[in-house]
């Protein structure tokens, strides 16, 4: 059994991005629908926001809804949306105490107006906060958020704003939905699948990935934990040579 003191906290990552995994076969397994996996989704959002604060870890990032997810069964997508509702009106105060930033990535504006209103006021709440950022990916897509910079920056060449000679990284950076975020340290997705799903393509060049067979309601500290150890012994060249790094 591994404990929060068990890690350097020296080398702690300061972004980890987690992709929620599993809720649906987690209720399944108990015969129940896949709401009830969802609902119970929402503790361990709770629970590892919790963690994250105890480690001083600077941003967290959650893919709580993608693009895709969409196409879901109308129920389902409507519970999710509702769940999303309540989190928000019960977390504001929890996120206060807590000096929490809320974030929001993804084709915001797309969410039904009552999650809209409800995540843009308690964004804009919590905005000055100076403790971790929470930042919840949701009608979120990688590829959509490429295309849309894009979109942006060629834009701007049409009118001569910006050349396209000085379109470097930092300019496709700055246009992207994430560019308040520093690069994904550690990556870590739930439920034993080993995929990306189109998840801060951009971001994640450099991070390390952790791939977990547990459901996403049963991911707790101890999870976070092994996955930051595990973080923690690779040796992160960014290209290059360990004696380089030496
Ligand atoms: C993946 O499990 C999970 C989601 C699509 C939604 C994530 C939402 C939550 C954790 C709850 C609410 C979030 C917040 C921020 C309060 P899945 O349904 O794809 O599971 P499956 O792969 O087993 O079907």
């Amino acid at each position: 059994m591994y404990t929060l003191e068990d890690l350097n906290k020296d080398k702690l990552p300061k972004h980890v991005a987690i992709i929620m995994d599993g809720n649906g076969r987690w209720a399944k397994e108990r015969g129940k629908l896949r709401v009830f996996g969802h609902e119970n989704g929402a503790e361990a959002v709770r629970r590892t926001v919790d963690s994250c604060v105890k480690l001083e870890i600077p941003f967290l990032t959650l893919y709580a809804f993608s693009t895709e997810n969409w196409n879901r069964p109308k129920m389902e997508v409507d519970t999710l949306m509702k769940l999303l509702v309540t989190a928000l009106k019960k977390e504001l105060q929890n996120l206060q105490e807590k000096n929490i930033r809320l974030k929001a990535i993804g084709k915001i504006d797309s969410l039904p107006k009552k999650v809209y209103k409800e995540l843009t006021e308690v964004i804009s709440k919590t905005e000055k906060n100076t403790g971790m950022t929470v930042t919840l990916a949701l009608s979120y897509g990688s590829r959509e958020e490429i295309k849309t910079a894009v979109q942006e920056i060629a834009v701007k060449v049409k009118n001569n704003i910006i050349s396209p000679e000085n379109i470097d990284e930092d300019v496709i950076n700055t246009h992207l939905y994430a560019h308040f975020l520093p690069d994904v340290d550690l990556l870590i997705r739930t439920s034993g699948e080993c995929r990306i799903s189109n998840f801060l393509l951009w971001q994640i060049a450099y991070a390390e990935l952790y791939f977990i067979d547990v459901f996403w309601p049963d991911f707790n500290e101890q999870h976070l934990v092994e996955a930051i150890l595990s973080y923690q012994n690779r040796e992160r060249r960014f290209g290059k040579t360990s004696e380089q790094l030496n």
